[in-house]
């Protein structure tokens, strides 16, 4: 690539990339997020996501989790609305085409899941954000990748970049392939990891540099899913969602590690370190 098309998401970036509430907007301007996540024993991952989403500003979250996390979902999220998608795990996928649909967090690779998953995404054609094992169900068979909605952003760790698209030598190699897949499928790659870059489909690079160690534990992708979903609600553009989303999940991290040291933070306090973020770039 050339330089012009790589960009370090700054403080210009963020600034030209936010905007701020409008004084007279009501629930519906900032647009509906479903969160799909969460299975028997990871109903935490459905939590953690819808609080994310939450706090991140969509006007009306909705939850897809299955019934055995109804009791737990309406108790931590009463602002979320539930919605049932099978017993134990998650084995229909009926989504409102209006909302900005994020799917995979604590989903769980059960077969029927897989199955409806599958049937879901060839029937539906917007723009959704793609995580954790919905991009485990997906790289199940290679035929499965083109059945990804254009423009839908991915958000795949190193381990599930590898399965989804095979092995890179080096981070470098990684971030070709990914330039590569991203404009093949006409997607949004979020590369998760010490220093996340998001690859466009018109193969641009965003590099962040927000975040820290203290990310290194389970459920912190679990609230990007939810801040992106959130973002791309409120009518941000997938490009938009997908850099701003990962800078200020970053940031709040480091709003986190400064309260509460990096070893001791949690993904919880990472989300509500959300309002100290929103305040600084208001
Ligand atoms: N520095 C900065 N950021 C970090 C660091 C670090 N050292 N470590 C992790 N992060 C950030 C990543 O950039 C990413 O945004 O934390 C997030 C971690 O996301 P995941 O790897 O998806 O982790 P997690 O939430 O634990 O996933 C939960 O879902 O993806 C599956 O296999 C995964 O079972 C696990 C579950
Ligand atoms: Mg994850």
């Amino acid at each position: 690539g050339t330089e012009t098309d790589y960009f370090v998401i700054d403080d210009e970036v963020v600034g030209k990339i936010f905007r701020p509430r409008q004084e007279f907007s009501h629930k519906g301007t900032h647009g509906k997020a479903t969160m799909v996540a969460g299975s028997y024993g990871k109903i935490g991952a459905a939590v953690l996501s819808t609080r994310a989403a939450l706090k991140a500003g969509a006007g009306l979250t909705f939850t897809l989790a299955p019934r055995c996390g109804y009791e737990i979902l309406q108790t931590s999220c009463p602002e979320a609305m539930f919605v049932v998608g099978g017993e134990k795990y998650i084995n229909s996928f009926e989504i409102d085409e209006n909302s900005a649909c994020g799917i995979g967090p604590g989903l769980g690779t059960d077969p029927e899941t897989g199955k409806n998953l599958l049937q879901f995404l060839k029937d539906y054609s917007k723009p959704l954000i793609l995580d954790a094992d919905a991009l485990n169900i997906i790289s199940e068979n290679k035929k499965n990748l083109k059945l990804i909605p254009q423009k839908s952003i991915i958000t795949p760790h190193p381990k599930e970049f590898e399965r989804l698209f095979g092995a890179a030598q080096n981070s470098f190699e990684r971030l070709e392939l990914a330039r590569k897949k991203a404009a093949e499928f006409n997607i949004y790659i979020v590369l998760k990891d010490h220093h996340t870059q998001i690859i466009t489909p018109e193969g641009k690079v965003y590099y962040n540099i927000t975040g820290n160690a203290g990310l290194a534990k389970g459920g912190s992708g679990d609230i990007l899913t939810g801040i992106i979903t959130s973002l791309l609600a409120q009518g941000y553009t997938e490009e938009y969602a997908a850099v701003f989303g990962v800078w200020i999940h970053g940031k709040a991290a480091d709003f986190a590690a400064e309260k509460y040291s990096k070893e001791s933070m949690l993904p919880t306090d990472v989300i509500n370190e959300l309002g100290n973020v929103f305040e600084e770039i208001n």
